[in-house]
């Protein structure tokens, strides 16, 4: 596995990868990866010819400095688990490399980023949309591999390759989730022994959400419902939760009907680390 650090060497390694006629998976994430992001890899590395991973804690991203700062950074580590699961090549470029003068360019994504995350993390789906761009115009992907625990990042970057024309397809992987339920998370590392316990209390919440949504509850009783069930445990501090249409992402108006997929997304604070996580009500 090649490790590159610079925007000139993967462009010069894409070129060639190209030439060859390579068919190249693209896995971007930030590192402390986890088993998520190496099944992300491992269906990369049997769908394509070449595999690059890239990791790079993306600053324009973070509205909270402190988030950004503490964001575990495990270089060495992540580039041993990355060969093994097929990954070709390892893409590690540092801040000035990504910006080497500010991003003036702000995405919009209208109603889709006004909700949940967007609302909550002001700038944040700009960064993404910044540092994602970059890597579609660096890495030239024909696949690019996400993760559906970030529900709405999917749905932003779909935007952001249609708006834009990327010619890549885009893969979505369903969470992946520890033995008791808790979402992994590169942000999990940095839970304390007693906020790891409570944790999985989260997607016990989301899952007697879907039950009530499936029982015809009103979104508000749902809400409220969650709230309840979270604030029974003092170290979890809810920030949202949200009944949403899985397509459009806006709230739902009411009972769901069966008509659409229905999301249930929620944020919560343990200690001084945010996890988000949802799951999906089908008909
Ligand atoms: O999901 C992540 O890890 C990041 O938001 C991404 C897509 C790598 C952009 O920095």
């Amino acid at each position: 596995m090649n490790i590159l650090y610079t925007a000139a060497s993967l462009l010069t390694q894409v070129e060639q990868w190209r030439q060859a006629g390579k068919r190249i998976g693209l896995v971007p994430t930030m590192g402390a990866l986890h088993e998520g992001h190496l099944q992300l890899v491992r269906a990369a590395a049997a769908a394509n010819d070449v595999v690059v991973v890239s990791i790079f804690v993306n600053p324009t991203q973070f509205n909270n400095p402190d988030d950004f700062r503490l964001y575990p950074r495990l270089p060495e580590a992540d580039a041993a688990l990355l060969s093994p699961a097929g990954c070709t090549a390892l893409f590690l470029p540092s801040v000035e490399e990504m910006y080497p003068t500010p991003a003036v360019l702000r995405f919009d994504f209208g109603a889709l980023e006004r909700v949940m995350e967007g609302a909550h993390r002001p700038g944040h789906f700009n960064g993404v949309a910044t540092v994602v761009s970059k890597l579609f115009h660096l890495c030239q992907p024909h696949r690019a591999y996400f993760g559906q625990k970030d529900l709405q990042q999917v749905a932003i970057i779909q935007q952001l390759v249609a708006d834009l024309s990327f010619a890549l397809e885009l893969v979505v992987f369903p969470t992946v989730r520890e033995a008791d339920g808790l979402a992994m998370s590169s942000r999990n590392r940095r839970l304390t022994p007693d906020e790891r316990a409570v944790a999985p209390r989260l997607y016990e919440a989301l899952r007697q959400a879907a039950d009530l949504v499936q029982a015809g509850a009103e979104p508000t009783a749902v809400q409220t419902a969650v709230a309840e069930y979270l604030a029974a445990t003092p170290a979890i501090t809810l920030e949202y939760m949200e009944v949403a249409d899985a397509q459009t992402l806006q709230p739902l108006p009411g009972p769901w009907q069966q008509q659409a997929a229905v999301a249930l997304c929620l944020a919560a604070h343990l200690g001084s680390v945010r996890l988000i996580d949802n799951v999906m009500v089908m008909s």
